[in-house]
């Protein structure tokens, strides 16, 4: 384990236990980012633009106990020993910066589907970064935690700020500038999205294994990370200008070329359903009937709709009736992580 080099602004509070919790948002790129420049620092090869959603979060508490022999993690009131190991690696930085060892009890819930590519890891670990921060008493800018929180997982360093976020990638070797910045507060540019869900199953290729198996045998990765600063400049440029054509256009074309490396690369990554295509073709059909509104997917089946205000329930109806389609969310754009927030999950 290497600590990131954070220096601790404040001492924990000694014996008795801590507890704190956080809530965090999910969030979706739009600018996507596909591929790693270092595994062992897990430094993104591309930057990445998202936005974060208000309703799609996650509530964790965690609590720092002497008494405690091991970490434990319950996920949505089970204990889950699947994700236990990456939780631990996170909170064994975030002790490393706090000079301790103490077990912690981590609990978490997620207000929607968990690992089926609604970007649950981005909100987890974005909720316990700032939690375990909080409970070991360590004053970390956002800025800290963003680059704490990347290390767990590259979507979770977005999320600690609302709006529209960018991730920058490193320059430096340890890695310290490849961190999140917003760029507009959700209030900004409020814009809505629209998931139409069509499985609710955990993905049978995480990402994290995806965008390695991407960069180890497609025969398109380079072209993606080559083709990518183009995207982010004129993703930045029509979120500068609120132009809302031109960032769809430009957020749709950069989801299919993250799709056609993977789809590329051997064994195969084909994270879409029938239904999934089905939407794609609905949400062009709304396009062309004048509903302001693109799409975007990530690592797997649902189809994200962003939506210029206004358009939401004709989208919102339209997809749900899409065959395939169980479900349909619908959610504007939220703030960063909150501490605090939230009953306390559990
Ligand atoms: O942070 P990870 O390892 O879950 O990867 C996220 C990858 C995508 O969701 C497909 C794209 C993105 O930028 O969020």
């Amino acid at each position: 384990m290497i600590t990131p080099k954070i220096a601790a602004k404040a001492a924990p509070t000694g014996a008795a236990p801590t507890t704190a919790h956080a809530r965090a948002r999910s969030n979706i790129a739009l600018i996507k980012y596909w591929g790693k420049a270092d595994s062992r620092l897990n430094l993104p090869a591309v930057g990445s633009i998202s936005i974060t959603l208000e309703a799609l979060w996650s509530d964790t508490s965690v609590e720092f106990e002497a008494a405690h022999r091991v970490d434990e993690l319950t996920l949505n009131g089970e204990r889950n020993p699947n994700h236990l190991a990456r939780v631990t690696a996170c909170l064994d930085m975030l002790r490393g910066i706090a000079g301790v060892n103490v077990h912690a009890r981590v609990s978490s819930r997620n207000s929607f589907p968990t690992g089926a590519g609604l970007a649950s890891s981005a909100s987890g670990f974005a909720a316990l970064v700032s939690a375990a921060a909080a409970a070991l008493g360590l004053e970390l800018s956002p800025r800290e935690q963003s680059i704490i929180a990347r290390r767990a997982s590259g979507s979770a360093a977005r999320p600690i700020f609302g709006g529209f976020v960018e991730m920058h990638v490193a320059t430096r070797a340890d890695g310290t500038d490849s961190f999140a910045e917003p760029m507009l507060a959700a209030d900004e540019w409020p814009l809505e999205v629209v998931v139409a869900i069509t499985a609710t199953r955990e993905k049978d290729v995480s990402s994290s294994r995806g965008m390695t198996r991407s960069a180890e045998s497609s025969p398109y990765y380079r072209a993606w990370v080559d083709s990518h600063p183009a995207d982010l400049a004129v993703a930045r440029a029509a979120i500068g200008a609120r132009d809302f054509a031109a960032l769809g256009e430009v957020a749709e074309s950069n989801c299919l070329k993250m799709h056609a490396a993977a789809m590329a690369a051997a064994p195969p990554l084909l994270y879409w359903d029938g239904a999934t295509v089905e939407c794609l073709n609905r949400v062009r059909e709304l396009r062309a009937a004048g509903i302001p509104v693109f799409f975007t997917i990530d690592a797997g089946p649902q189809v994200k709709a962003v939506c210029a205000p206004g358009a939401r329930d004709a989208v919102r109806a339209a997809l749900a009736d899409v065959p395939g389609v169980l479900d349909t969310l619908v959610t504007g754009l939220g703030p960063g992580v909150e501490v605090g927030a939230g009953p306390g999950a559990g």
